[in-house]
């Protein structure tokens, strides 16, 4: 492990004691500043604790969790523990309806996202002279800033293309010599399969080596399978926005797991039920505390994501703990297209129609590589008034896009048509399968 000093080799070899001294020390000191944000000083306040309590990293579990709630209701600046003029950047989830989440980074958290980046990029092995291209969508999708940043801070030629437009991409892809690039997985499928229909053949005519995947749950699987189309490796890469974005855990060369760096998150897994620790090595949900950010520390966040850690060492050499590939989610959220979408969102749209009944079915599908939703929604009443219907099917549409940021196919449909089971209502059904 020579990484240069900028990525801070020293923290990525530590032994297993000596990240937990590192962690021990960095709690007291994000307890400090957690006390400066009235969210926290009165969370303690409520439960009768001081940062004095907590001691050790046995003590965490006497911490309060912090939830997507408290972030909902404390919206927008209510955790922030520096002032204002000392932030820099502001992230926020999408939506309309109901209020949105923000995270709020200083120089310096930016600056250490950007190192811990770049640091899993070094692990797989890119280097200056790469060119890295990055699909995310950039904006408000950390997937973008944050692999820009990390990219460049390592000195990889990085080329922000963003979103969508498969043939541009691909273009760029062949004339800039791009060797690695950063996709979802179902997008590295679509790459492939319009690459196909150019005739273009990923091993010959471009100099790919290298696929950041993650964003969304895929399977190993569907890794290999990406692997051999595009001939390249394929590393999982696991990031939040309010853990920063990527660069919480991120494989090694080993692809057995991915290294969550443990000198910037105390991690733990919890049974999603009882709130209990799981023991190594059993599924439970992740939730993680910041131990190296300034503007807004989490104390005990639920991720709400589902994974365990994996027990044992890796063969690499590093002792910061490997999570396996996620297994899906403690609650109803559904991850399309890379963008993360709530059921309440789109009842919330569909409820503002007064045309509109109480019944909606939400189907996810998908076709060549392209992830679809279908939204059925009972009228209140029959109408044969196609146009009246079209027009209104357009607007919904429109309306959805604003809201979760992909486009629904809607369809209207007659009351009474969408099966309403006994007992809770079923309004979604993923039937997504692995196409490639
Ligand atoms: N990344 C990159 N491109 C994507 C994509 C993704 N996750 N999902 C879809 N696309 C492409 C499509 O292939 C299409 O391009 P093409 O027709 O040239 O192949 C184009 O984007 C539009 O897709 P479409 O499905 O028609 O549009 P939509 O309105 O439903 O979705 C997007 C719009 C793609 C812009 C929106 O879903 C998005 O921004 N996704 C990216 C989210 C992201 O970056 N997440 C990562 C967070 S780390
Ligand atoms: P966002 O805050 O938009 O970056 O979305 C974060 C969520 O995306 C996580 O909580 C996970 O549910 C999901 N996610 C991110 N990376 C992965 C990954 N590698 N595998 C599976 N799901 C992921
Ligand atoms: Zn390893």
């Amino acid at each position: 492990m020579e990484n240069p000093s900028f990525l801070h080799p020293q923290y990525e070899s530590l032994s297993r004691a000596e990240i937990e001294a590192l962690q021990t020390e960095r709690l007291q000191k994000t307890l400090q500043q957690c006390m400066k944000s009235p969210f926290y000083r009165k969370r303690f306040e409520e439960n009768h604790i001081s940062p004095r309590d907590i001691r050790s990293l046995g003590d965490m579990s006497k911490i309060p969790f912090t939830t997507k709630q408290d972030l909902r209701d404390n919206y927008p600046f209510g955790l922030s523990t520096v002032p204002l003029s000392e932030v820099v950047r502001l992230h926020s989830s999408s939506g309309t309806t109901g209020k949105p989440t923000v995270i709020l980074h200083t120089k310096r958290d930016i600056e250490q996202w950007a190192d811990a980046v770049a640091r899993c990029l070094y692990m797989v092995g890119l280097r200056p002279g790469d060119v890295f291209q990055n699909t995310s969508g950039y904006g408000m999708f950390t997937g973008g800033l944050g692999f820009q940043y990390g990219a460049e801070r390592l000195g990889l030629l990085t080329v922000p293309a963003a979103a969508g437009n498969t043939k541009r991409q691909i273009k760029f892809i062949t004339d800039f010599g791009t060797t690695a690039i950063h996709a979802i997985p179902s997008y590295a499928g679509r790459l492939y399969e319009v690459m196909s229909e150019m005739g273009i053949d990923p091993r010959r005519d471009t100099r790919l080596k290298t696929l950041v995947i993650g964003a969304e749950p895929h399977s190993e699987e569907q890794r290999r399978r990406i692997e051999t189309m595009l001939g390249v490796k394929a590393y999982n890469s696991f990031g939040m926005s309010e853990m920063c974005g990527p660069g919480v855990a991120f494989e090694c060369p080993e692809q057995n797991g991915m290294h969550i760096w443990e000198d910037y998150y105390i991690v733990e897994i919890v049974d999603p039920v009882t709130l209990e620790p799981v023991p190594d090595g059993e599924v439970g949900e992740l939730v993680l505390t910041t131990v190296n950010r300034e503007a807004m520390p989490l104390l005990r966040y639920r991720t709400r994501d589902l994974t365990r850690i994996l027990p044992g060492d890796c063969p690499c050499g590093r002792h910061h703990k490997r999570l396996d590939r996620m297994k899906g989610r403690s609650d109803d959220m559904m991850i399309l297209k890379g963008v993360n979408i709530f059921p309440i969102q789109i009842e919330t749209i569909l409820m503002q129609f007064p045309e509109l009944g109480n019944e909606y079915l939400i189907t996810l599908t998908n076709e060549d590589a392209n992830d679809l939703m279908t939204v059925e929604v009972e009228l209140k009443e029959f109408s044969d008034d196609y146009p009246k219907l079209q027009a209104l099917t357009k607007e919904i549409t429109r309306q959805l896009k604003d809201e979760i940021l992909v486009t629904p196919q809607v369809r209207l449909v007659p009351k009474g048509s969408i099966p309403v089971t006994d007992g809770k209502a079923v309004r979604v059904r993923d039937l997504r399968k692995t196409l490639i």
